[in-house]
């Protein structure tokens, strides 16, 4: 992956978008073969097992198209993780008018025949956070996902020291192997945590993300290893650490390890703050599909972004794709106040509810 060396400024890159979108004043839909009445963007997300797609990515993105464009429509859905499902819901999408699709595959691979499909009626294709490999997509925007992998890495081999262990087994468990972030996240984790000395007992890739299977996972390893060996768990996502940690807390695992996750979704941070689960990432999934939806009104319109405002180019097997990549941050105990709850996206309220007041009191987040 290459990378330019400035990070853009998110809000300065909105104005820069719509600045570009009324200063060109080309009719709508003029570059997306369509004539007058051409307002239909399609946003495909992939599941619904991790909270982000219906709780963030979806109501940012709509709103910010309505903000932008009051007239235009968005179609969508979600493919429940289902690859073939994803491939009908874009196909409808096409037969319904859509003139952009904003596409966050299931599969990072086949997803390439969508791309495919789309080009033949000359509809741009925005990649959203998870990369279309071997596809001419238009543009990519995400997070510098092997960074994810790096920080969560980090994060575990330097409380594993802090706390004074020398041996004892990891236990990996990684994201969905048709997913490319996944497999950054993996490579990033990797990266650190061959060369710290701590060795990996078992690692697994979990289909689907399926928190079930990584708690299946999770049972093996205690099976395998032993309550006691056990001394720390790299999960890539929170749905997948809330697996692992249901296992451990079902065999009786006291204390548990540190448990590493991702996305800062509610249930993650709630554990956070009780001191199960050791850190989360958290990516700024405004930002993300704000410009998502900036790009697609910006495409629909038949103008392009200023290439300036891209920050990245990624390839992706086919082609060096212009992207956008925001800058994961990680999240522990005593940094859900500054990050988290500083940027709005979650309040005190929505995390110290029931049996969570008491440690949000002990965290000062009350
Ligand atoms: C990744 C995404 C993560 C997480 C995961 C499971 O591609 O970057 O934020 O949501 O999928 O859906």
């Amino acid at each position: 992956m290459r990378f330019s060396n400035s990070r853009v400024a998110m809000a300065a890159l909105g104005v820069l978008l719509i600045t570009a979108c009324n200063r060109d004043k080309k009719p709508e839909g003029a570059g997306a073969g369509g004539g007058a009445g051409d307002k239909t963007i399609a946003l495909l997300l992939p599941e619904t097992k991790t909270a982000r797609y219906e709780s963030h990515d979806r109501p940012l993105f709509e709103r910010k198209v309505k903000a932008l464009c009051p007239e235009c429509q968005v179609i969508y859905s979600n493919a429940d993780q289902n690859a073939a499902k994803q491939q009908d819901q874009a196909e409808a999408a096409l037969t319904n008018g859509a003139r952009v699709l904003v596409l966050d595959p299931v599969d990072s691979a086949s997803a390439s025949a969508i791309v495919a499909r789309a080009k033949q009626s000359k509809i741009p294709v925005i990649s959203y956070d998870r990369l279309i490999v071997n596809a001419d997509v238009d543009y990519y925007i995400s997070f510098d996902n092997e960074k994810v992998g790096k920080l969560q890495g980090q994060a575990l081999v330097d409380k594993l020291r802090k706390d004074g262990k020398t041996s004892g087994t990891l236990v990996m468990i990684n994201g969905s192997p048709t997913d490319n972030n996944a497999k950054l996240f993996k490579a990033g984790a990797h990266s650190v945590i061959d060369g710290s000395g701590f060795t990996v007992g078992a690692e697994y890739d979990t289909p689907d993300w399926s928190p079930d299977k990584a708690q299946q996972q999770m049972e093996q390893s205690i099976t395998r290893f032993g309550k006691a060996d056990i001394i720390g768990v790299y999960a890539a996502n929170d749905g997948t650490a809330g697996g692992a940690i249901a296992a451990m807390k079902a065999a009786g695992v006291t204390p548990l390890p540190p448990v590493t996750g991702q996305d800062a979704e509610l249930a993650g941070i709630q554990r956070v703050v009780s001191g199960e689960q050791y850190m989360t990432v958290y990516k700024a999934i405004k930002p993300e599909a704000e410009t998502a939806a900036e790009l697609a009104v910006t495409l629909l319109r038949g103008q392009q972004p200023e290439a300036g405002k891209l920050n990245a180019k990624v390839p992706n097997g086919k082609k060096d794709v212009p992207s956008i990549l925001l800058a994961p941050v990680v999240v522990t105990k005593d940094t859900v106040k500054s990050t988290v709850v500083a940027d709005g996206f979650w309040t005190p309220a929505q995390i110290c509810v029931g049996a969570y007041q008491q440690a949000c009191q002990a965290a000062q987040l009350q």
